[in-house]
């Protein structure tokens, strides 16, 4: 069974776009994200175009924010900054990656909390940890969504993450956890990686290589969730998963494109509903 973010992530956003038009309708301020992109990288410009036109999509404003390579770290932080104390806006985005000369700890440290919508700032990272109500990371947010929607559930399930990323891995582990299911975070220098696989009820791939898990990585009827965004040998997007490889043994498992990747957008756009409404005491 394909799981499909994309018709999910649709769905969300419409109800998404009824609570935006709720507020419209009550002459209430409007959400707006503010999202920072340094430098020319192709793949930050696409998804800051996806995330605006999302934006666009369910009615929230946004404000982008485009700034060359050669920007020093202290002006990045006073625009940072200055969006902090900016009544109007909501959620706060730097696009990922930074260039070399910019510290994204520092960076990411400067960004107000309650604007955090990646859920990166270390009080964020904390509060997911201590299962505290807090801003949370999109991808793995998503992910958790995903799950929910085909009515799995984690309780006591052997859950394998592959990637210990501050972005997916590690947020995504503790989401798991928080659902009571066994988790374990494997990594490049996992021994055994193939072994480890195969006991996981739901395998989480995030290594960010082509087709890296073929069916000898992954136990017959397992929910198989891939965040990889590649390019194949022709050229093609796929994921980390080997999908037509694996697509007989699995019970469910997410598409690349259309899989992941949707529903994180989508959350984005939910973490910002949510820091105006908390931001409003709504
Ligand atoms: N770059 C890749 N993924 C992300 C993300 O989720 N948020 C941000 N800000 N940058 C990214």
């Amino acid at each position: 069974m394909i799981i499909s973010g994309k018709d999910i992530s649709t769905q969300l956003k419409d109800k998404l776009k009824e609570r935006v038009e709720i507020l419209k309708k009550e002459n209430k301020r409007i959400p707006k994200l503010a999202v920072i992109l340094v430098g020319d990288n192709q793949a930050s410009q696409v998804y800051v175009r996806n995330k605006e036109r999302a934006c666009q999509y369910v009615g929230i404003q946004s404000q982008m924010i485009n700034r060359e390579a050669s920007i020093s770290e202290k002006e990045l932080i006073d625009i940072i900054r200055q969006l902090n104390v900016d009544e109007s806006v909501d959620g706060i985005l730097v696009q990922l990656p930074l260039p070399k000369h910019i510290n994204e700890d520092r960076i990411l440290n400067v960004i107000d909390p309650l604007k955090d919508v990646d859920g990166f700032h270390p009080s964020n990272v904390a509060k997911l940890f201590l299962n505290q109500k807090a801003l949370t990371p999109c991808t793995p947010k998503g992910m958790m969504v995903l799950l929910d929607k085909i009515n799995y559930d984690l309780e006591g399930k052997e859950v394998v993450v592959v990637g210990r990323s501050h972005i997916v891995g590690k947020p995504v582990s503790m989401l798991c956890l928080q659902k009571n299911a066994t988790v374990t975070i494997a990594h490049s220098h996992t021994k055994n990686l193939k072994e480890v696989c195969k006991r996981a009820d739901v395998l989480i791939g995030a290594v960010g290589k082509a087709k890296f898990f073929n069916r000898n990585y992954i136990k017959k009827g397992a929910v198989v969730l891939d965040v990889g965004i590649n390019r194949d040998e022709n050229n093609k997007l796929c994921g980390d998963v080997d999908f037509d490889d694996v697509k007989d043994i699995v019970s469910y498992i997410t598409p690349v494109p259309n899989g992941v990747g949707p529903m994180t957008i989508t959350m984005l756009l939910s973490n910002t509903l949510d820091a105006y409404e908390q931001r409003e005491g709504l």
